[in-house]
């Protein structure tokens, strides 16, 4: 297993990927907005590969302020081999390099394992803050 850069050719493996890992997606994750997204965080946006196929992946963007982490995934039948630790561990990484202060993302409460996951990354659950939203712009 390898990981390396998310390249905007790997698009369709890593839908399809997140499509079997039941991610809800949404505008942001048609291919227009995943490759300005890859364009604008070039080295955050990784893949795992096995054998030439996508068997992980995750996104990571910085604001300047705050180093997110959107879609971690990891191919059902591959999972508890440490692939999702290694993917985390790659980005952490680099946003280290890049002088990120702080991670921060949001679970969605249906994802409840995951929670688990990222505490033994040594990630915190926030109970003092309460995400909110706007939607800018509608799907076609
Ligand atoms: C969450 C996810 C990425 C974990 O990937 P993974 O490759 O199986 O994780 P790892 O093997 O690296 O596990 C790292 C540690 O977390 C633990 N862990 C992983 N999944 C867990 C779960 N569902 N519940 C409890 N612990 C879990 C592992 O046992 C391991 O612990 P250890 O180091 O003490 O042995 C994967 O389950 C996944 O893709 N889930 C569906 C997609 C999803 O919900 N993504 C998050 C969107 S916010």
């Amino acid at each position: 297993m390898r990981i390396r850069e998310f390249l905007p050719s790997d698009y369709d493996a890593v839908r399809a990927l997140w499509k079997r890992c039941d991610l809800t997606l949404s505008l942001s994750d048609e291919r227009e907005e995943v490759e300005r997204m890859l364009r604008r965080n070039p080295g955050t946006c990784l893949v795992a590969e096995e054998d030439g196929a996508v068997i992980g992946a995750v996104m990571g963007g910085w604001d300047g302020r705050r180093g997110f982490v959107h879609h971690l995934a990891v191919e059902p039948g591959r999972r508890r081999r440490g692939v999702g630790r290694a993917l985390m561990a790659e980005l952490e990484r680099r946003f280290r390099d890049m002088g990120v202060v702080k991670i921060t993302f949001f679970i969605e409460r249906r994802n409840r394992g995951v929670t688990e996951f990222y505490r033994k990354l040594g990630y915190e659950m926030r109970d003092d803050i309460r995400p909110m939203s706007k939607t800018l712009r509608e799907g076609p």
